[in-house]
């Protein structure tokens, strides 16, 4: 879960690719490194930390007159975060350079076999086995050489190359980890994804597996199997703007914040409600490629999914079953594609991913394939690999999402999976034309009603202040409240990194309940609706054990002011609207305590934003 990038033909090419390792920074941060020709050979300036300690180390030598530069930002797999098992690699007779993301799984015998060849290593990476490999090969044609190691790799891998004797020259190649190239007037360039490339061109192509790209400054040739092959540019939308700050003091605020508008735009043009109420709604979006008769056919609905992508599909299934009478299941990608699962042509899986990368997911979507199931994707990123595989996509346009907590990502998921849920029901007659107007009205103003919930942080803010030296903290909800309590659980783990667990509050009386006492914080999800009583029962459990309780309730519910130690007030609307405005809060707080524990709330410690390996 590494960034790579690499640019031939710009001026300043170190500084061109630092602002990219800045930019790629959210997709691991525990060391960093820069590669660039030069007239005594290779240079490579590496260093433990932030690209910031590189920075630091580099000093205006990022401003050097090179045209030819790599570089990478490390979330270490292979071997301990520090200088010496940063990247780039170099091969041990100095004549290739390596950035790598990804697992080489073959890399000990490989390693053992370049040891008895006299080879010495200086570092634990499996990185370092490539960089030997390749110069193994390296008779001056680079291309050949790297073309002569990829088949002999098992694992996941995208790769710059960089050789000491060919200054203007970069290769770059993929396997399973996300791979870009940037293909600018006088300019190539190769990154993990598109932000660092997006301030210099807009014009990007995603390599396929298996795919060698030769760029120079004035060419860019994409290979497979030894032959070149055609290649089209997708055209990013995205500003660099957009990946800025705006003011707010980190992006995870920031991102907050944005939903209203994400939520607002996310339906225009596509979602379109006739005034004649005999008229039914109009579902308008490029990439579905499934035709309607198919979704008459759908037997069952798989939904796969990891971390909040998951708890986004939990929150779906009570929706998509409601809606078009079909079963669903949310399946965790990972435990799914190792489950030898029952497929059969008529299961509809849905990919339900912000990244687009994540390797358990991107596996299982394969697998659902093989067996013959269509495969639709729920996707932010543009062009990232689940998005090219699957079947048909509906993308999520939220904007980059930087901060490594995922929060507008995930109630656009919610939003999309609804909003798909309506035209499959709409397809296969399942709900009636009013109530499907009426969710339609819904989902198109939910955008607006956002806005009186952001009005809340003030207050949140104040809650969190109480709570911030918790050392534990559970999150209770009651039917779409159990996933909504999950994501919760997991906003504040993921930012504060404090225990927290979130549970399906009828699941307290069979052991969680244990862990209450005056030390045990307990959010407590207690909207209106047919569970309230049931919810309500469970925060008296937790009061009679001294447990602390923050209840996030209806706007006007006094009776639990009476019973909750906090209360966080959110406007109760109908089923889906409730957990798209409870999520806020929720991030808020998590947020908060964060700040207020002097947490690196856009980098928490040992993650990364898009999960590449396994
Ligand atoms: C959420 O805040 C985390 N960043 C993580 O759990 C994430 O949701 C998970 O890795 C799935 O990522 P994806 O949506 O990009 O597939």
């Amino acid at each position: 879960m590494c960034g790579i990038v690499a640019v031939v033909g710009l001026p300043r090419a170190i500084r061109v690719v630092m602002d990219g390792l800045y930019s790629l920074e959210y997709r691991g941060y525990d060391s960093a490194g820069v590669a660039w020709p030069g007239r005594g050979g290779l240079n490579v300036v590496r260093a433990a930390g932030r690209v910031s300690e590189l920075a630091a180390l580099l000093g205006d030598r990022a401003d050097a007159e090179v045209e030819t530069a790599m570089g990478h930002t490390r979330w270490a797999t292979h071997g301990v975060p520090c200088e010496r098992n940063a990247h780039p690699h170099v091969s041990a007779d100095g004549r290739i350079a390596v950035v790598h993301n990804g697992i080489i799984d073959n890399y000990a015998p490989i390693k053992a076999d370049l040891e008895a060849e006299g080879v010495v290593f200086r570092s634990d990476t499996d990185t370092e086995v490539v960089a030997n490999m390749i110069a193994r090969e390296y008779r001056g044609d680079l291309v050949r050489a790297v073309e002569a190691v990829i088949p002999k790799l098992d694992g996941t891998f995208a790769f710059c190359i960089m050789a000491s004797d060919q200054p203007g020259l970069l290769v770059a190649s993929r396997r399973g980890s996300p791979l870009a190239v940037g293909v600018g007037p006088g300019f190539n360039m190769a990154a993990s994804d598109a932000m660092p490339i997006i301030p210099h061109t807009r014009r990007v192509v995603f390599l396929e597996d298996d795919q060698v790209a030769v760029i120079t400054s004035g060419a860019c040739e994409i290979r497979k199997g030894g032959r070149s092959v055609d290649y089209a540019c997708t055209e990013i939308a995205w500003s660099p703007e957009a990946a800025q700050k705006d003011g707010y003091a980190h992006y995870m605020l920031k991102e907050i914040f944005e939903q209203p508008t994400v939520l607002e735009n996310m339906f225009r043009n596509r979602l379109r409600l006739p005034p004649s109420s005999d008229a039914d709604p109009e579902f308008l979006f490029e990439g579905l490629n499934i035709p309607d008769d198919y979704f008459r056919g759908v037997s069952r609905i798989v939904m796969l999914a990891q971390g909040t992508a998951y708890h986004a599909c939990m929150v779906g299934r009570n929706m998509i079953e409601r809606t078009t009478k079909i079963p669903s299941y949310p399946e965790y990608a990972a435990d799914f594609r190792y489950r030898d699962p029952i497929l059969d042509p008529s299961v509809l899986v849905i990919a339900v991913t912000q990244s687009g990368e994540t390797m358990d997911t991107l596996h299982a979507v394969r697998l659902a394939k093989e067996a013959g199931c269509k495969v639709l994707a729920v996707v932010n990123v543009v062009g990232s690999s689940i998005a090219r595989e699957a079947d048909g996509v509906f993308y999520l346009n939220c904007g980059p999402e930087i901060g490594v907590a995922s929060t507008k990502a995930f109630t656009a998921m919610i939003a999309g999976l609804y909003f798909l849920a309506l035209r499959m029901g709409q397809i296969r007659g399942s709900i009636d034309r009013g109530e499907l107007r009426r969710r339609v009205l819904d989902l198109l103003g939910i955008g607006a009603r956002l806005n009186g919930i952001l009005a809340t942080d003030g207050a949140i803010r104040r809650i969190a202040a109480k709570y911030k030296n918790a050392s534990n903290f559970l999150f209770l909800g009651r039917g779409t409240g159990w996933p909504l309590a999950m994501e919760g659980a997991l906003k504040l783990k993921e930012v504060s990194y404090i225990h927290a667990e979130g549970y399906d509050a009828a699941e307290m009386k069979h052991g969680p309940i244990a862990l209450v006492d005056e030390n045990m914080p307990v959010l407590a999800i207690a909207l209106q609706g047919s569970r309230y009583e049931k919810l309500i029962g469970n925060i008296q459990e937790i009061k009679a054990r001294k447990g602390k309780v923050i209840a996030l309730a209806s706007l006007g519910d006094k009776r639990i002011r009476d019973i909750a130690d906090d209360v966080i007030y959110v406007r109760a609307e109908s089923g889906i609207m409730n957990s798209i405005c409870c999520s806020i809060p929720l991030q808020l707080l998590a947020y908060h305590i964060a700040v207020a524990r002097g947490c690196d709330v856009d980098k928490p410690k040992n993650l990364a934003k898009s999960v590449t390996v396994e």
